[in-house]
């Protein structure tokens, strides 16, 4: 938690809500950009500090998010030998997850100013790069809040060379994000919703999606059938095949 509110509780990141108003109000100019001059990511690849403050604090969320993942739907991950994980920062997620299921190889893939500082985890292999590009190949892709980063037509690429990492016949993609339900009254709801204001204001295009922006995405980037499971995090599981 201490690592999450260093984050939020930053200069950078707080100096993008005051200009959330003027974005919302249609001048369409992201409110991290006008605040520090750069989207999110290259503005951490020039600041080692607040590149920093982001990994600790993602892997901080992520061990919440993974321990439930494993309690609640461990199946996703059976017959899988290997798993690559699509912006999976310092290793963190994918570290817990090679520990709870021990035969798969683990592949922490990042872009490489990321990599260069992640540390040495038992199990897995550090890969840096960049998604819109190539992914490393494995069993299976693994895409912790990564796509709320991204408008549509972003998602779309990154999950198209998803595509291409895995196997035709038998391979699958597993996503942890919120699914917004828009008509459910959910304590839940309302977080999510509230994360869908943070990516408002700290990335470029980024959203929250709903479960039918979700069939939208996936159906785009080739994907033909996908289930839903609900574990006891604000995140869902998606596990989509091609
Ligand atoms: C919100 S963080 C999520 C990190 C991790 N998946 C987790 O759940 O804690 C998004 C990650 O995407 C990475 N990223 C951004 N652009 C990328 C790119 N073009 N290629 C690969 N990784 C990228 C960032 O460096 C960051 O580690």
């Amino acid at each position: 938690m201490a690592h999450l509110i260093l984050l939020e509780s930053s200069p950078v990141m707080l100096a993008p809500w005051h200009s959330l108003s003027a974005h919302v109000l249609g001048n369409g100019n992201s409110p991290f950009e006008v605040a520090n001059g750069k989207d999110v990511w290259s503005y951490a690849e020039l600041n080692p500090g607040h590149s920093k403050l982001i990994n600790d604090a993602m892997a901080c969320d992520a061990r919440v998010a993974v321990s439930a993942i494993i309690e609640g739907c461990s199946e996703v991950f059976d017959g899988l030998k290997s798993l690559v994980d699509v912006g999976g920062g310092n290793g963190t997620s994918l570290g817990m997850l090679v520990k709870a299921f021990p035969w798969i190889h683990g592949v922490n893939f990042d872009l490489p100013h990321v990599i260069a500082t992640a540390p040495k985890v038992d199990g897995i292999e550090h890969i840096g790069g960049n998604m819109f590009e190539c992914v490393p190949k494995a069993d299976a892709a693994f895409l912790m809040k990564l796509l709320h980063d991204w408008d549509d037509e972003e998602c779309i690429k990154i999950l198209k060379k998803c595509r291409e990492a895995i196997p035709r016949d038998r391979g699958k993609i597993i996503i942890v994000r919120s699914v917004i339900e828009e008509d459910k009254d959910d304590k839940l709801e309302f977080v999510r919703l509230m994360l869908d204001m943070v990516m408002m204001a700290h990335t470029s295009k980024g959203r929250e999606r709903t479960l039918k922006q979700w069939e939208y995405l996936l159906g785009e980037a080739g994907f033909t059938r996908f289930n839903v499971k609900r574990i006891r995090a604000v995140q869902s599981v998606i596990e989509a095949y091609v």
